[in-house]
Order: C-alpha cells, then structure tokens, then sequence
C-alpha cells in the first residue's frame, strides 16, 4: 500500500516490485489523472486523516497490507508554524492508520520531517514493530529536515510495546 502516492513514482516501482502475483494500491487526495494503466496497481482518492479510509482501500487490496509505504507530506504554506502543525496532524493520522491497514508482521517505511512532535511519534512508531532504523534519501535536499523510518515486523494491535511517557520538561529528582 502507498500512503500519499501521487503522482505515482513509488507506485510504479512498487508494482514491478511486487510482480504480477502481488498488488499494490495508492491513495492519496489528489487523483492520479490519466490512471496509470498497470495490471496490478490501483490508486483511490482519499483522505489519510479519514479513519474510515481502510473500508475504502481493503477490499481493492483484499485484505491487510504486507508493506505499507507513506511520502504524504501536506501541501506547504509558507509559514511555518501552519506547515509544522499540518506535517504533525498528518504523521499522526498515519500513524493510527497502522493497525487498521498493516498484517501483523508486516513492515512500514514512512517520511518523517522532523521535529520535536515527529520524534515522539517517531519513537511510538518503533515502539509497534520489531525492528525499525532511519534512512536518509541521497535525493533529499541539503537542509531538509525529511527522512525516513523503516520499521519492520509490525507486532500487531494487541502486542504493540508503550512507548514509555515523554520526561517533563522541568521534572527534578526532589520529590
Ligand atoms: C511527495 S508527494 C508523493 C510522491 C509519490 N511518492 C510519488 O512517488 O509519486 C506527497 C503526496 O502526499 C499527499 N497527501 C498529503 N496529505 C494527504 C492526505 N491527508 N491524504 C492523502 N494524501 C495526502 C499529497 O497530495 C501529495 O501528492
């Protein structure tokens, strides 16, 4: 599955991936117009933030993701505070996504641009997988803040480790 998969890049890549025996769907708000005619690619319009996306995508998938992949990043509006708070919403959106579009097992690959909120979903993202490791693309741009969390093993809904709670900021040892 491809998170924010417009205008199809990832897609096109994924598909020759998988093979014709696998399928890959995307999705994402802005519709890929002409579709890419591959066999075993399909892409929806949709909204990463509609929790109700997975009624949408499962059936055309048949069942629960083997890989999820997600290059979502909101549409930039020049100023910064805005961009932060939508990259934010948007990274945590996907994280809920999680339970309800990846097999347990299955493995997670998502852009990050960080930031104080972004590590903390960053640090509960690995908290649900096995294994998870940080991957810097040669294409990002110097002084870019993006980056991406590979995450493999997803440990399932019922298995997912607690993130241990964040220190407060001005906790001291005196009781
Ligand atoms: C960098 S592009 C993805 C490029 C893609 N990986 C490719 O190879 O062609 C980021 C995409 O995230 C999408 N996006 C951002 N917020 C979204 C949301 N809430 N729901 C769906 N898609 C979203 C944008 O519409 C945009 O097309």
């Amino acid at each position: 599955m491809d998170l924010g998969c417009w205008p199809g890049g990832w897609l096109q890549v994924a598909s020759a991936t998988v093979g014709p025996k696998g399928k890959v769907v995307g999705v994402d708000k802005a519709a890929i117009d002409p579709p890419l005619e591959i066999p075993n690619c399909e892409s929806v319009v949709g909204d990463l933030e509609d929790p109700k996306l997975c009624e949408q995508v499962l059936p055309l998938l048949g069942g629960l993701a083997g890989l999820i992949l997600c290059d979502a990043a909101p549409k930039l509006t020049g100023v910064r505070a805005v961009d932060r708070a939508n990259e934010e919403r948007l990274l945590e959106a996907v994280e809920m996504q999680i339970p309800l579009l990846l097999q347990e097992g299955g493995d997670f690959l998502v852009k990050i641009l960080d930031g104080p909120e972004a590590q903390i979903v960053d640090r509960r993202i690995r908290m649900k997988f096995r294994a998870a490791k940080t991957v810097k693309s040669k294409a990002t741009r110097k002084g870019s803040t993006e980056r991406y969390l590979f995450a493999k093993g997803y440990r399932g809904a019922k298995d997912t480790i607690e993130a241990p709670p964040e220190p407060e900021a001005d906790a001291t040892d005196e009781p």
